[in-house]
């Protein structure tokens, strides 16, 4: 039997447990948890994520507040808001929603953001503990830290002797994932578009996390019998069997056929996508904690 991860459950458990540790931050220390969202300009697409973002975290009893700025905004102002939320102590976490408009730099506006307050985890300081397996003091970016929530479930703690492939090497991502891999004592591959027979390494793996954005890439002969597949891709594409011009969600993984050969799967959508959300008030629950002194909760 193979199981399918119900990444929704295991989303509203982890917010579960983000609620109580808000809720108890603000008795012990009168501190209550604080995100700032920053969303630059009209994208549809990134201002439904945000509005999900900020919603979220109002129903985890946060501070939540929103910053919508217009398409026009300067580089300097951006950076100005940047600095003013870095300031304001009832802000223990800010997130400055990507991409941002073509005319303006996203990196020395990420790397502004304090790193104790960077709940998206893209800091090099943040990215650098991870990277020196200092998980008690940084913060994690949210969508491996989702991923790894459901290895853990699956595995335990200890990952030794199981072998791990990541496909995608992206800082936002396949780099952080395969940290969090190691760290947890896999034997860790991080395979790419340049990886020479990526079948046959793929079908080395005991936990196999694909992040390329291709739709249904891995294939039922590329995933070793009783694998864990973790499927981190979102793809629109055509669907006419619903309907002249009508698309739906897939993933990077051909879930029916894979999932005849895994142990476990996560499918598109509903899988690794509602983790993201619960994974960034999993960090602005710790960052609150760490500014009050307090031992944060573990995820
Ligand atoms: N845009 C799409 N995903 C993300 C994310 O995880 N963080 C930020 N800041 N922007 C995004």
């Amino acid at each position: 039997m193979t199981t399918v991860i119900d990444g929704k459950q295991v989303a509203a458990s982890i917010i579960e447990t983000v609620k109580m540790a808000a809720a108890s931050l603000e008795k012990q220390s009168g501190v209550k948890a604080g995100l700032a969202v920053v969303i630059v300009g009209d994208d549809p697409a990134s201002h439904a994520y945000v509005n999900a973002k900020s919603k979220m975290a109002k129903q985890c009893g946060f501070k939540s507040v929103q910053h919508t700025l217009s398409a026009e905004t300067t580089q300097q102002e951006l950076a100005a808001l940047v600095s003013s939320l870095n300031a304001d102590p009832s802000i223990h976490g800010i997130l400055v929603q990507l991409p941002l408009p073509k005319h303006l730099n996203s990196d020395p506006i990420i790397q502004s953001i304090l790193p104790e307050k960077d709940v998206d985890g893209l800091h090099v300081v943040n990215a650098g503990k991870l990277a020196t397996g200092d998980l008690e003091t940084g913060l994690v970016s949210c969508t491996p830290a989702g991923a790894m929530v459901f290895v853990r479930r699956m595995h335990g703690e200890d990952l030794s002797g199981l072998s791990a492939v990541v496909i995608g090497r992206s800082n936002l991502f396949g780099k952080p994932m395969a940290q969090l891999l190691l760290n947890a004592n896999a034997t860790v591959t991080i395979a790419h578009s340049r990886t020479k027979d990526l079948p046959a390494v793929c079908r080395n793996a005991d936990i196999l996390v694909a992040a390329v954005g291709r739709p249904q890439m891995v294939k039922a002969d590329w995933v070793k019998p009783g694998a864990t597949v973790i499927d981190v891709g979102i793809n629109r594409i055509a669907a006419p069997e619903r309907g002249e011009g009508k698309t739906r969600l897939v993933g990077d993984v051909a879930f029916e056929e894979a999932s005849n050969v895994a142990a476990v799967i996560t499918p598109v959508p509903g899988g690794v996508g509602p983790m993201t959300i619960a994974m960034l008030m999993a960090n602005t629950v710790i960052a609150g904690h760490r500014a009050a002194g307090q031992t944060p909760p573990k995820f």
